[in-house]
């Protein structure tokens, strides 16, 4: 750990008039020090709740716009402009209208990893833990969902509304490395574990889980169940979290590998130059931040009166051909 760059007091007087949120995927130096660590649904609710002048934000790019749209009075600082989730970059807002242009009658839901031109295009946001609930909670039979296909897949699973991903292509760059076979392994290696994967997986590697879970619902997952041993099909920053929280029970990452490049960017150095210069600051234009957050404001509400299903125990079925599941 590096802390040379500041002592423990000096943090203290830096971080004063800041709440600093992170996300579950930062290094652990960042994590302990921040006010709320959670996924990206707790962020939000996190970030609504904000009293203070600053917020230094600990993710990636449509996460800390999230923050801005919902603190238009306060000021929104991140430690690196570079970390930006290339899944969020698949869907510019063009490609979106040009999708609904082709399929007026759909309704359009959007993961909230998307940046503010895409979201004030589209009807609601939701994220990995509420995605399932946000789409059945519309009253329209059509759905244009973007841009995670795989997360596409998992809510087509859980609905009998029409999915029509866009773009076809959308996906995380970090948990696609994640294959059917290095599951298989770890299963083979660790018989007792429960298997906790995230829907941003490839589908044939979702239907290996026990439960598919955003990484807040893995932590939950984790302790509420009775298993002593979990294999974690994310990235692997939330392993941190994981054995910090539940110190009698072991956890082994799917992949080690599975390392998101643009959350690390966010080093120590940077998170305390960012309080001492406040430099960064995150900016939406007005205009498009007024729209995109109706569809964000919409989520949150959705998300208060139908509370996401939690842990979704996977469902199998025969949409893959030849996946075998042990
Ligand atoms: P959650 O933490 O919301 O599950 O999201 C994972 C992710 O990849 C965020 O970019
Ligand atoms: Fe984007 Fe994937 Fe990284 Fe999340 S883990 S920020 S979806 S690249």
């Amino acid at each position: 750990m590096n802390h040379s760059v500041a002592g423990k007091e000096e943090l203290q007087e830096l971080r004063k008039d800041f709440v600093i949120l992170s996300h579950n995927y930062q290094i652990p130096e960042i994590q302990d020090a921040a006010d709320f660590v959670g996924d990206s649904l707790g962020l939000c609710r996190a970030a609504a709740k904000v009293d203070k002048p600053y917020i230094l934000f600990c993710g990636v790019d449509f996460m800390a716009e999230s923050a801005a749209m919902l603190n238009p009075d306060k000021t929104v600082v991140v430690p690196d402009f570079n970390a930006r989730c290339p899944m969020a970059a698949m869907l510019p807002a063009k490609k979106l209208r040009e999708a609904k242009e082709k399929h007026p009658d759909a309704a359009v839901v959007l993961y909230i990893n998307t940046l503010a031109e895409a979201r004030a295009e589209a009807d609601i946001l939701c994220t990995s833990a509420n995605a399932v609930t946000i789409v059945n909670s519309i009253e329209e039979d059509k759905i244009l969902f973007g841009p995670d296909k795989n997360l596409a897949w998992h809510v087509s699973r859980y609905t009998d509304k029409e999915i029509i991903p866009v773009p076809y292509y959308g996906h995380c760059r970090t948990h696609v490395f994640i294959k059917k076979e290095h599951v298989l392994e770890a299963k083979k290696k660790y018989p007792e574990a429960e298997v906790l994967i995230h829907p941003e997986c490839y589908p044939e590697v979702q239907l290996l889980a026990d439960y598919i879970c955003s990484t807040e619902q893995m932590i939950k997952r984790a302790k509420e169940s009775d298993a002593r041993e979990f294999i974690i099909g994310t990235e692997v920053g939330l392993l941190h979290r994981l054995k910090k929280e539940n110190p009698g029970k072991k956890f082994y990452a799917v992949l080690d590998k599975a390392i998101c490049i643009t959350m690390k960017k966010n080093t120590w150095d940077k998170f305390i130059l960012a309080l001492k210069e406040k430099k960064n600051v995150v900016k939406v234009d007005p205009v498009i931040a007024e729209k995109a957050r109706e569809a964000l404001d919409r989520m949150l509400e959705t998300s208060s009166s139908k509370p996401p299903l939690g842990p979704v125990p996977v469902k199998l079925g025969e949409d893959i051909e030849g996946t075998e599941r042990h």
